[in-house]
């Protein structure tokens, strides 16, 4: 389990998909002092799918000798994967940059790079505003890492923002950074088509394209084997997943993905984010409810309830066809839990837009959601075509709306689950104590719960009665 924390709203105790957590450093967990002659330190922002790739880089890293850490100030490389989605991501970045400057006085040998989206996004930029920086590659480019660090090494400013058509880093095993050992996370498409006018992951991440279904599925099975339990199978918009297996001579869709994933193994749970709405075909949702273990949760971003904005932001669906949808989720999958991500104060949104975004959220009734203010982001279609007019004292008080409505439906949502019975994966121990276990449903609803003298372990499947609820967590007893 991850914590929340950062300049996502922070009033849900939400786990695993978080775009903006900041700065978590990571070490895989056996860590052999004597195989490594130097250290890296990496730190990672942003989405998920950010902390998967700080995984491929620490691979790549191993391989040229360099072992991870997780203390900066021992480090002779330190690596920021940095997010640029909204302007906050973008300031954290460069608070933390000052702090890191302050070990480069102590150590002059020290390298510093900044990777992720902002290094997409600043590119060379990057260095004349940081001098301390040495290194800066985007996402597409950590193979040439090796390079780019021994070039820094003799003194020489080292970038690699290249964008790729077909880079997936399918062949590299990931090193499992300060993994649960249950849980894990599995890209399966980089990049993104879609252009909503907002965002600025086109520009950062490029073109979509999918990894090699033959690769995904023996990650899987690879980490199954590991005695891993679950695995998020992770894109921008998983649904346009399509690989053509030449060999095979077989066409591979989402649909078809998760069903080989589910067929792993009954004991593998499968889950998988985002899900753009237009996307998310019934053959995925009659393929969740055929598998026990593809997870009854579907993350599906609205942004607006309102189909004035929703045109605005380019999302190509209405109001009315997203709610047709939620309907339709709800028909072939009873019970599965939905999420969200909305944004507040895009350009011209008036109350009448507000009132609508509440109302299809009271329509969908979310279990969580990921609320933040419009952030207008340099290069995006708005930020070239719309003003950003909504004052920021506005953008709060919605946001102070939606997320009371969301708090409130969350403790509503879980209340009802009370008396019901939950098959539970155990995660590890719960956050406050070592007597409990953490784990969640299939509907993703954290639970904790005694772990008595009944002998499971992490990783083992338990059965448990919901007793008692707040907003975040579910408490309960093993059956
Ligand atoms: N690919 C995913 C989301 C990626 S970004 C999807 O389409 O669902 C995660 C979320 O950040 C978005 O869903 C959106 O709600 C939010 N976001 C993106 N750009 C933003 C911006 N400029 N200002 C505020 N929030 C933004
Ligand atoms: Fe951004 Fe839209 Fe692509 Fe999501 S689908 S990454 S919000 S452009
Ligand atoms: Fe941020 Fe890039 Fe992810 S902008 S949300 S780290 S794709």
């Amino acid at each position: 389990m991850i914590d929340v924390t950062g300049n996502k709203t922070e009033s849900l105790n939400q786990e695993y998909h978080d775009e903006t957590r900041q700065g978590e450093a990571f070490a895989p967990f056996a860590y052999d002092e004597n195989r490594y002659r130097k250290l890296f330190y990496i730190e990672s922002y942003g989405c998920a799918m950010n902390f998967a790739d700080s995984e491929v880089v620490a691979s790549i890293l191993n391989k040229e000798g360099f072992g991870a850490t997780q203390k900066a100030e021992e480090a002779d490389l330190i690596l920021i994967n940095t997010c640029s989605i909204r302007e906050k991501a973008e300031q954290s970045v460069r608070q933390r940059l000052q702090d890191l400057k302050k070990l480069k006085k102590k150590n002059k040998d020290l390298l510093i790079g900044v990777l992720g989206c902002m290094a997409e996004r600043l590119k060379s930029k990057f260095i004349e505003e940081e001098k301390l920086v040495d290194l800066v590659v985007g996402p597409d480019a950590y193979r040439s890492l090796p390079g780019l660090v021994l070039d820094a090494s003799d003194g020489q400013k080292a970038v690699n923002v290249l964008l790729s058509r077909d880079e997936t880093y399918a062949d590299i095993s990931p090193v499992r950074l300060n993994s649960n050992g249950i849980t894990a996370f599995v890209s399966i498409t980089r990049g993104c088509n879609n252009m909503c006018s907002f965002c600025v992951v086109p520009f950062t991440r490029g073109r979509e394209r999918s990894r090699p279904t033959s690769s995904i599925v023996e990650e899987c099975k690879d980490l199954f084997s590991k005695g891993y339990r679950e695995v998020t199978l992770l894109g921008q918009n998983v649904d346009s997943y399509y690989f053509i297996d030449e060999q095979k001579d077989e066409t591979v869709n989402f649909a078809s993905l998760l069903e080989k994933v589910a067929l792993i193994s009954p004991l593998l749970r499968v889950r998988f984010s985002t899900s753009h709405p237009k996307d998310i075909t019934d053959d995925v949702l009659f393929t969740i409810a055929k598998y026990e273990n593809i997870c009854n949760y579907i993350h599906l971003p609205v942004q607006s309830g309102s189909t004035r904005i929703l045109q605005l932001m380019n999302r190509t669906y209405t109001r009315e066809w997203y709610m047709a949808k939620v309907n339709r989720i709800k028909e072939l999958i009873p019970g599965c839990g939905i999420s969200a991500d909305v944004i507040t104060g895009f350009c011209t949104e008036d109350e009448q837009d507000h009132q609508d975004t509440l109302s299809i959220m009271e329509f969908a009734r979310y279990d969580y959601s990921y609320m933040f203010c419009y952030s207008e982001r340099p290069g995006t279609l708005a930020q070239r075509r719309y003003t950003d007019d909504i004052p920021m004292d506005v953008k709060k008080k919605r946001l102070s709306e939606i997320v009371a409505l969301q708090n409130r439906m969350s403790l509503e949502n879980n209340k009802k689950d009370i008396g019901k019975t939950f098959k539970i994966l155990i995660e590890g121990d719960s956050k406050k104590s070592d007597k409990d276990w953490a784990g969640r449903s299939s509907e993703n609803k954290m639970f904790v719960f005694p772990k008595g003298e009944s002998g499971f372990s992490k990783g083992d499947y338990v059965l448990v009665k919901a007793e008692d609820c707040s907003q975040g967590t579910i408490f309960g007893s093993i059956c």
